[in-house]
């Protein structure tokens, strides 16, 4: 796992976006994996600003909630459409984001699984990390193995997301989600974390246990890891200095 930090989220978000900037440019016909939430707002505003030719492209989005159409107001259909879609040339077709309306649940998610072995697996995978450790929404004593399934958000992630609803009665209890597994099986994975009250689920996940309490520990697993950080995120590493001498003593740079 190579963890980046930098002094703002804004530095670390031009860092992260190169990735995937480098992937696009490598392999026009690559597979994206998808997130939405505050996290990747800037980085999805800096591919759009470059212009890249998305044409080949194709993405796989992480969640959404069950229950809300595509052109519900917090759907992650909708989000994506209005911060990364409308702005970029990619073909409709080769967008995938579990359907929150679909009628068998359990046959959309093992279809969502096929699509994906289909494309040629996710090459580059975008996460975040919720405040009790989820990525996508894998929520705390998800299996470690799992596959895209429907799952019961907890109070806290409710909580955390009533932000975007108008009350924390209007977040849905229910999703569909990509599964650790799922995440696990993508040939590199960057996840994204600022502020301060990402800083514990962070340094849990990175230097913690490898355990169902804290879904993303489970990206200590994977091989091609990369953890952008702020300061305030980073705050609670122990390690954080070795994390800084090692980035910039790096023998070639990645970038
Ligand atoms: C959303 C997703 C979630 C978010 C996480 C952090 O597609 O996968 O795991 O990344 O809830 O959300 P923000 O970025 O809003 O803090």
């Amino acid at each position: 796992m190579e963890i980046v930090i930098q002094p703002t989220a804004a530095a670390a978000t031009t860092l992260a976006a190169r990735l995937f900037v480098k992937a696009i440019r490598q392999k026009p016909a690559c597979v994206l994996g998808l997130a939405t939430g505050s996290t990747p707002l800037a980085l999805y505003r800096e591919l759009i600003a470059l212009n890249l030719d998305w044409r080949n492209v194709t993405t796989f989005n992480l969640d959404e909630y069950v229950g809300l159409s595509p052109e519900h107001s917090q759907s992650y259909y909708r989000f994506m459409q209005e911060t990364l879609f409308q702005h970029v040339t990619i073909d409709k077709r080769n967008i995938h984001i579990p359907d929150g309306l679909a009628e068998d649940i359990l046959k959309f998610c093992a279809d969502y699984e096929t699509r994906i072995v289909e494309a040629g697996g996710i090459d580059i995978q975008l996460l975040g990390i919720g405040t009790d450790g989820h990525i996508g929404f894998n929520e705390p004593t998800s299996s470690l193995a799992s596959r895209t399934r429907l799952k019961t958000l907890t109070p806290q992630t409710r909580r955390d997301n009533a932000r975007f609803f108008g009350s924390e009665d209007e977040v849905p209890h229910h999703c569909i989600t990509m599964g650790i597994g799922t995440i696990l099986d993508a040939r590199q994975c960057v996840l994204l974390a600022f502020g301060k009250n990402k800083a514990h689920a962070v340094a849990d996940a990175v230097e913690g246990a490898v355990r169902a309490m804290n879904p993303a520990s489970a990206l200590q697993m994977h091989p091609n890891m990369t953890v952008f950080l702020d300061e305030d995120a980073a705050s609670e590493l122990r390690l954080a200095d070795y994390y800084r001498w090692v980035y910039e003593n790096k023998p070639e740079r990645a970038d």
